[in-house]
């Protein structure tokens, strides 16, 4: 029986054990997901079980996905670029830490059909999550990427590793013609982006990494403004679909039925 698990604290409400125990009993698979809460002492000898075979795959969310860096042996390309680790495996007796939110997110924005050569982006947020969306907009040839974060300093720490994007003062809006929300503001029903959203002309697009809830105020005035919208719902899915492939040797399906599995 193969064992994965999905680290962060808090954990109770991550819906990948749903998601992956959908797809290892859709595959007829020997396995079993679960989430585990952590506190960052006990990374150490999470890795080392995985070393030793007792855990077959970790994911890693919210607050460990740069801390757990020193407990591993090797680094992919991705997880090196971004200095963040949202899936962990086993290869040739190292433990390889590697980034699928890359991936997850360019997948979801080819999905939607929104082509991002030449584009204009603002993303709203330098935190955790930041880095693997600058380089998925990297790879898919956007022309202009703005970083706008309330604390500046972390947008700055930002442009050390990524220097061609440029720093917007948080609140100002300079042109895009697709902006993301990559900050945690929304996950609470009540929480606003203070957005002029009549100056924005219409005919943008309006993405948000939050999928829970799925329309968070952002894209419900955006999308009254006449704006495309989409949520991260997709981007989770495809992260997972990732991480399932690489564990699991095989590429699980993403269909309506997996879009309502999480619903
Ligand atoms: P971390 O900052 O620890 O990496 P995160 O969840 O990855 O955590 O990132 C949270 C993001 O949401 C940050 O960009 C944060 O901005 P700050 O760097 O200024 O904290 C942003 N954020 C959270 N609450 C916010 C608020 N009330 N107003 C504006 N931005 C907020």
């Amino acid at each position: 029986m193969k064992k994965f698990f999905v680290i962060g604290n808090p954990i109770e409400h991550s819906l990948s054990p749903k998601l992956h125990n959908y797809w290892i009993k859709s595959n007829n698979l020997k396995a079993v997901y679960d989430k585990k809460k952590l506190d960052v002492s006990e990374l150490d000898n999470l890795i080392k079980e995985v070393r030793e075979k007792k855990i077959d795959g970790i994911n890693v969310t919210v607050p460990f996905k740069n801390s757990v860096i020193p407990f591993l042996d090797k680094l992919s390309n991705e997880a090196q670029k971004t200095q963040s680790v949202n899936t962990i495996y086993l290869r040739d007796g190292m433990v390889i830490g590697h980034n699928t939110d890359i991936e997850g997110f360019e997948l979801a924005i080819k999905n939607t059909n929104y082509d991002i050569v030449g584009k204009n982006i603002l993303i709203l947020g330098a935190g955790g999550v930041s880095p693997s969306i600058i380089v998925a907009l990297k790879n898919m040839s956007a022309k202009k990427i703005f970083i706008s974060n309330r604390t500046q300093s972390k947008a700055e720490n930002l442009k050390k590793t990524f220097n061609e994007i440029e720093i917007i003062r948080w609140g100002t809006i300079p042109n895009f013609d697709m902006i993301i929300n990559a900050t945690s503001l929304g996950l609470k029903h009540d929480e606003n982006i203070i957005l002029d959203y009549s100056k924005i002309n219409p005919e943008k697009f309006f993405y948000d990494v939050i999928y829970n809830p799925p329309e968070t105020n952002f894209l419900k005035y955006a999308k009254k403004n006449g704006n495309k919208v989409e949520n991260g719902k997709k981007m989770f899915i495809f992260q997972a679909q990732a991480s399932f492939k690489i564990w699991n040797k095989l590429e699980p399906k993403v269909d309506d039925k997996v879009m309502e599995l999480l619903n």
